[in-house]
């Protein structure tokens, strides 16, 4: 199977998550657009979907799927995305596309976190994919140094701007040997909105797509 059609395989079997009668909540990237094409075939099944980014709602409205505001929904069984990295244990960095505070909001509010890849995305351990940090703009240059100071090398993504109108600093070079202490260090910086670092709420459900088809790890937590 191509990386795409592992990424469709595992969008595919991602459906046998989705809580009939109920809000599905809708991450942001390829495979999540290969899972919101996925959707569209049951949406007369579902109430509809809580979206983390601009990119996905315009997709979920362009097959008929409602879209709802987090504000006013106030229960969602399953929350279904891609990942830039996994581990084995659901510890994730995100963000690639950017999407990466709407996505831990939107994750944080779901019951159920079902994380979607093909096998490239699985690691032994996080760090090789610059980790993406979400910072409001006129705190660019602190956080980066801060960010310095605990062995990374932040990279401004130039002209790109969030959907929450921030930046993205993407930081190589950290050894992410324990991704909850981090998240927390990095949350703690004076500017950061969101680290990239999905550990605090990781996932409880991996799809790993493959040459041989969908393997599905559960994560104990
Ligand atoms: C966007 C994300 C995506 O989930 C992540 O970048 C994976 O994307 P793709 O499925 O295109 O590889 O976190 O902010």
């Amino acid at each position: 199977m191509t990386q795409d059609e592992q990424k469709q395989a595992v969008a595919r079997e991602a459906i046998r998550h989705v809580v009939p009668d109920s809000w599905v909540g809708v991450g942001s990237g390829s495979t999540a657009n290969f899972f919101i094409d996925e959707l569209a075939r049951i949406k007369h099944n579902i109430k509809g979907a809580v979206s983390s980014s601009a990119k996905s709602t315009a997709r979920l409205q362009a097959h008929g799927i409602e879209v709802e505001e987090l504000n006013n929904v106030d229960d969602i069984p399953v929350y279904i995305d891609g990942a830039d990295e996994v581990t084995r244990w659901g510890a994730m960095v995100k963000g690639g596309g950017g999407a990466l505070t709407r996505e831990k909001v939107v994750a944080a509010a779901s019951r159920k976190f079902v994380c979607i890849v093909d096998r490239t995305k699985v690691v032994p351990v996080l760090g090789t994919f610059g980790l993406p940090v979400e910072v409001i703009p006129m705190a660019r240059s602190y956080v980066a140094r801060e960010l310095v100071h605990l062995g990374g090398r932040p990279a401004w993504r130039m002209g790109f701007t969030t959907d929450n109108g921030n930046v993205i600093l993407d930081v190589d070079g950290l050894a992410i040997t324990d991704p909850t202490a981090l998240e927390t260090t990095i949350n703690q910086i004076p500017g950061v909105v969101t680290v990239g670092l999905f550990a605090h709420r990781g996932a409880d459900v991996i799809l790993v797509g493959s040459d041989t088809g969908v393997e599905t790890l559960t994560p104990a937590r």
